[in-house]
């Protein structure tokens, strides 16, 4: 094999992906998040934006000091405060990187900033000289730059890496971008930047028009050295360049971009089904390289062409994306070792408490349903990572219900780890019966944003999932949104698990955010 450039993958799944509506992640699933995507081989982990909030503080700082196999990157603001905050967080990273950004295009300058060209130069150039008295390595990102007047763009990039900017990002702020137009930007700095050599260029799409992808590529053809993704495309609005679709891209086509990744695609499933699960934003179907049926052949004439050669119809391998061709595993009789096994492959490094307790509720699981898939051991797994201390914990209902009248619950949960139970007879349906019941015990008022029930496998037995998303009602919690999970054979204890999961969540409370946009 020739040998070739290799792009930088910087992954923003933990900053720009948690700016997806409902995405917001706590420190145990940052951490795990920011533990997978080493694994995963990514160049740069951008763990978060440390001013915004007490809690995007604490995820960069623990992920500093806890990953040295990748840079661990913090974004802030042009302006000191943001700087230093972000420098606090990173500084016991092995590889710290600080990202400064400030917007570039007319608009912004106009609108948002109120800010003439040289101003919006003086300020990238002092958040860059400043980002470089405390790091090394500092990347600077003109916001909008898709809509930034070419002239200004060379100019700016011109100062931040005469500064000391030792990456330079051009952002699709807005998704507005065509790949012919981000090629045209990326050759034009090239070729018109007398210092470009100096650093290497970025490239930050969104998939408002979904060209996400074919813009980073158009980016890498003409000539950028690392492209910002996110796991399963998420990010604001439409989301970010999906990271497996780009990388995969790039691999497949080695013929035609001749560059290389450091990733290891084999851990592309593993790391997409992790981010759902803890995300509660699931992947469709058909989305490319990890979509359930990216790899289903339907048709018989694809069907018969597979079976004679598999590159009649597959132009990857499912293994090479960390896909197993079959996922029915593990039975009853299943031990120990075997589980552990299947959970790494699968993405899940359990400690011995976690691999114990994940054991016994394999178990417990097994006696429900003969078959155990992959999609059970993940949902097993995942109560263990994304477990928040809870103040109420399910314990079980009794419920009596028929078409056309309020359905009967009793609820039992544990509070504090002491029994406490209700009544209610309310409700259109056992659902809302249970969510109401719930209320009730707990004190806690809320409008339901979003309830989704999904089977995690295929079976009459299998798991139901239950994502339900949240805003508190309750005076002081500012209408937050908060997700919760519920997993079990019995579709009403999944859900009565998810609304608890959520409750539990406005009862920790939660701290505002800064968003960058
Ligand atoms: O989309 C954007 O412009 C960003 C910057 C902060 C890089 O996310
Ligand atoms: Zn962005």
């Amino acid at each position: 094999m020739t040998s070739a450039r290799t792009i930088r993958i910087f992954d923003t799944t933990l900053r720009d992906g948690e700016q997806s509506p409902g995405a917001s992640m706590n420190l145990t699933e940052k951490l795990e998040i920011a533990q997978a995507l080493v694994r995963l081989g990514v160049d740069v982990i951008e763990a978060g934006f440390p001013i915004a909030s007490p809690g995007d503080f604490a995820s960069v700082s623990d992920i500093a000091k806890t990953v040295s196999a990748a840079t661990v990157c913090g974004l802030a603001r042009c302006n000191d405060a943001d700087i230093d905050r972000a420098w606090e967080a990173l500084k016991p990273a092995a590889q710290p990187r600080i990202h400064v950004f400030l917007a570039t295009s007319s608009i912004h300058r106009e609108f948002k900033l109120r800010m003439n060209e040289d101003e919006v130069i003086a300020r990238a150039v002092a958040g860059v000289r400043r980002a470089r008295t405390y790091c090394g390595d500092v990347e600077f990102s003109p916001e909008d730059s898709a809509r930034t007047e070419i002239d200004f763009l060379c100019r700016v990039v011109e100062a931040v890496i005469d500064a000391g900017a030792t990456t330079v990002n051009i952002p699709d702020t807005v998704g507005y971008a065509t790949p012919s137009q981000m090629h045209y930007v990326i050759k034009s700095l090239r070729e018109r930047v007398p210092n470009i050599d100096r650093a290497v260029i970025s490239v930050h799409c969104h998939d408002d028009l979904g060209l996400a992808v074919a813009n980073s590529l158009a980016a890498v053809e003409a000539g950028a050295g690392q492209v910002e993704c996110t796991i399963n495309g998420i990010g604001e609005r439409a989301g970010n360049c999906s990271l497996e679709e780009v990388v995969m891209a790039l691999k497949t086509r080695r013929d035609h971009y001749h560059v290389d990744t450091r990733v290891v695609t084999q851990r592309l499933v593993p790391t997409s089904r992790l981010v759902a699960n803890i995300t509660g934003i699931q992947v469709p179907r058909n989305k490319a390289i990890v979509g359930r049926n990216a790899f289903a052949h339907e048709a018989g004439i694809h069907q018969d062409g597979m079976l004679k050669e598999r590159r009649t119809y597959e132009i990857m391998r499912p293994e090479d994306v960390g896909l197993e061709r079959t996922d029915l595993v593990l039975g009853k009789h299943s031990g120990r070792a075997a589980l552990a096994d299947r959970a790494l492959a699968l993405g899940y490094q359990l400690t011995p408490e976690q691999l114990q307790t994940v054991f016994e509720r394999f178990k417990v699981l097994a006696d429900r349903k003969k078959e155990i898939y992959d999609g059970d051991i993940a949902a097993l797994c995942e109560q263990q990572f994304s477990a928040l201390p809870e103040q109420f914990t399910f314990e079980g209902y009794t419920l009596t219900s028929a078409s056309g009248s309020p359905p009967t619950v009793e609820l039992r949960v544990l509070q504090n780890g002491e029994p406490r139970s209700v009544s209610v007879t309310a409700g259109d349906g056992p659902i809302d019966g249970i969510f109401l019941a719930i209320e009730k015990l707990t004190g806690i008022q809320t409008a339901c944003r979003d309830f989704r029930v999904q089977a995690v496998t295929v079976g009459k037995d299998a798991q139901a999932e239950v994502t339900v998303e949240l805003a508190a009602t309750t005076p002081g919690d500012g209408g937050q949104v908060h997700r919760g999970r519920g997993v079990s054979t019995d579709s009403l204890e999944a859900s009565a698990k998810a609304f608890l999961g959520a409750i539990n969540r406005v009862a920790l409370g939660s701290q505002p955010r800064i968003h960058p946009q």
